[in-house]
Formats: structure tokens, sequence, C-alpha cells
């Protein structure tokens, strides 16, 4: 199978990143560690460590510690909100990283000059094309548009209407990634054609042998289909949260009574909004722990996108990947022939 349309395509994105396939693997708190960050880098993907809630601390020992497993270029995600961002920054910036993504909202003030400034390149999150625009004013070297379909934390509106919506205006102007809901290369080689410069995966990557996720998270993983996939639902209009995809079981229903909780403790006065936001994140992150480290699938959080379905065993990295660029060729192939 020739894959010269498909490396034409991706050559933009591949040199964007510095791999040698513009696929990277979306960071996912506590899954997105050194071993699967390495694995994916090695095989000629973009791995991209997780930082979460991590301290500087921490995060210099897993970005040393994934140096030790690679050679080739990584990134590190930061949350917008994280409390220390500006010294994580700094953490990146004495490893030399050369991609820092910024999630969970817009760049707070510095922030993009911080990351920029000691030489790394800023990929964000466009949640719609004016969004998209302001970013770029910025200055932010690259985009990701992620869909609804994805995994973990998500906005309203699905993959195929960003891609539609913001590749038109936006992919001649800086790379953009399409992520959510890509668990075929059939799929990739649709973005690509579309102007994408590359795709982001997590679901699909999330259960690679590689992966240090628990065996019992694994195999949930396995058994579910796309419909298992929901979103978490708001219950009280005064506290907005932002929707969160994953496997439904009892960690679900318990999320409910979190949220209850919180807005008792708002009206109370005792909390401030800004408060009752990090108590829902911090409720997020130690769910996801349980299900991802300690493989308390009933009471943990098992997020994951709707692509689930699509994932039916452990595989090495390597393999999956191969299988992706496989699929993204021939269908590219299958159109020019
Ligand atoms: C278990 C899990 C944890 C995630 N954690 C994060 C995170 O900490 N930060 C982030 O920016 N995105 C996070 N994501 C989103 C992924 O980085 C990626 O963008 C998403 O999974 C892509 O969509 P897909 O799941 O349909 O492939 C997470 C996704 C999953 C499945």
């Amino acid at each position: 199978m020739t894959h010269a349309k498909l490396t034409s395509l991706m050559a933009r994105g591949a040199e964007f990143l510095g791999c040698e396939t513009a696929i990277l693997c979306g960071a996912m708190s506590w899954v997105s560690e050194r071993n699967l960050v390495a694995a994916i880098s090695n095989a000629g993907g973009f791995g991209v460590i997780a930082c979460g809630a991590m301290t500087p601390e921490l995060l210099d020992k897993e970005i040393a510690a994934t140096k030790a497993l690679t050679d080739k270029p990584f990134g590190v995600n930061l949350i917008t909100m994280h409390p220390q961002l500006f010294d994580l920054i700094d953490v990146c910036a004495r490893h030399d990283v050369g991609h820092v993504v910024l999630a969970g909202g817009l760049p707070p003030k510095g922030s993009i000059e911080a990351i920029k400034q000691k030489g790394a390149k800023l990929i964000c999150f466009a949640p719609a094309l004016s969004l998209a625009k302001k970013l770029v004013r910025s200055g932010v070297d690259a985009l990701v548009v992620e869909g609804m379909e994805a995994g973990g934390h998500i906005g309203p509106v699905s993959t195929s209407v960003l891609a539609q919506e913001i590749l038109p205006d936006m992919a001649n102007q800086l790379p953009v990634f399409v992520a959510g809901g890509i668990g075929r290369g059939e799929a990739i080689a649709a973005y690509l054609e579309m102007g994408a410069a590359g795709v982001q995966l997590g679901t699909r990557f999330a259960c690679a042998t590689e992966s240090i996720a628990h065996s019992n998270f694994k195999k949930a993983f396995f058994r579910a289909s796309a419909r298992d996939a929901i979103a978490s639902v708001q219950i009280d209009a005064r506290l907005p949260v932002i929707p969160v995809r994953a496997l439904k079981n009892a960690g679900t229903e318990s999320f409910t009574a979190k949220q209850r909780e919180v807005a008792n403790l708002l009206d109370g006065g005792t909390i401030e909004m800004m408060e009752a936001q990090l108590q829902i994140e911090h409720y997020w992150a130690g769910a996801l722990r349980r299900a991802v480290i300690d493989g308390d699938v009933e009471g943990g959080s098992l997020m994951a996108g709707q692509s689930v379905g699509m994932v039916t065993k452990e595989e090495p990295v390597a393999d999956i990947i191969a299988q992706l660029v496989e699929q993204a060729a021939e269908a590219l192939a299958r159109r020019t022939a």
C-alpha cells in the first residue's frame, strides 16, 4: 500500500510536531504518564504527558522519566486552572519541552507569553470558530478542534460540525488537529482531506499494552459499546459544570450527589463559584484515579469517548498506529484509484 498521499497530507502536522506520523495521543489524566507517552513517541506518533493536578515537583520527575524512555519529541498538557500554572510552565522550560498544550479554558493572562518566550510551541483547544480566531490573534501556534464524541471533559458540538466550521477558515493559517470520536484510519483520511494537519486520539490508546491503566479499567473498555459512553448531566442551573463523557456506572450517580452537595455549599454561602468548580474538578480527578489506578470500575470514573466500541483488545501502541496509518492510506488510495 502506497503511503505517499497520507505522508503528504500529514507533512505539515508531522513537521510541526517533529514526529513521523501526525497522530497525537491526547493527554489523559493518570493514563498519559511516562510509559504510554514514550511508547507513542517511539512509535512515530506524538505523546503528551497529562499534568492534571500534579505539583511542579511531580511534573519535573515525570518529564525526566519520559526523557529516559524516549529521545523523540513529546508534549506536556497543562490545565489552565491549576493554581501553580506558571511554575509548571517553568518546569517545562527547564526541560526544553518543545510543545505545551493548554487545556481547560482560555489561556490566563501572561501564560501565552510565558510559554512562548522560552521557545516552546503552544497548542490550544478551539471550541468555536470565534474562539479559534481569538486564539490565533493571541499568538497560539496550533489548534485542537475537539468534538463532544470525545472522552473526558467535552463541549456541546460534534467533531464533524466543528471540523466543517473551523477547518475552512483556519487550516491555511496554522496547523489544526481534529479530535473526538476517531477510532479508525478512514476518519483520519477524511479530516486530513478537509484540511486538518493531523488528528488527536485518546480512547483508542487508553488500553494499549503500554498503558498502565488497571486491567479492570481496560476490560470495561473492551466490553463497552458507543452508547455506554455518556455525558454527565448538570443538575443545578446555578452550578455550571463542564460535562464529562464516561462509561455509565455507579460513579455516574455519585456525581449527581456531589453536584447537590456542592450546590448546597454555594447556596449556604460557604464557598464561592470558583471554589465550587474546583471541588467538582477535584472530584473527577479522584474518581478517574480510582478507576485507572485502583481498578474501581464501579465507583470510579471510566472516562471514555464514543469510539470505545472500536477498542476491543489490548494491543501495543505501534500496532494501533500501524493499523490507523494503513486504514487511512487505503482510504486515500481508493479515492484516487
Ligand atoms: C480517560 C481520559 C482522560 C482524559 N484526560 C484529559 C486531560 O487530563 N486533559 C485533556 O486535555 N484531555 C483529556 N482527555 C481528552 C483526550 O486528551 C483526547 O483529546 C480525547 O480522548 C480525544 O477524543 P477520543 O477519546 O474520542 O479519542 C481525556 C480523555 C480520556 C479518555
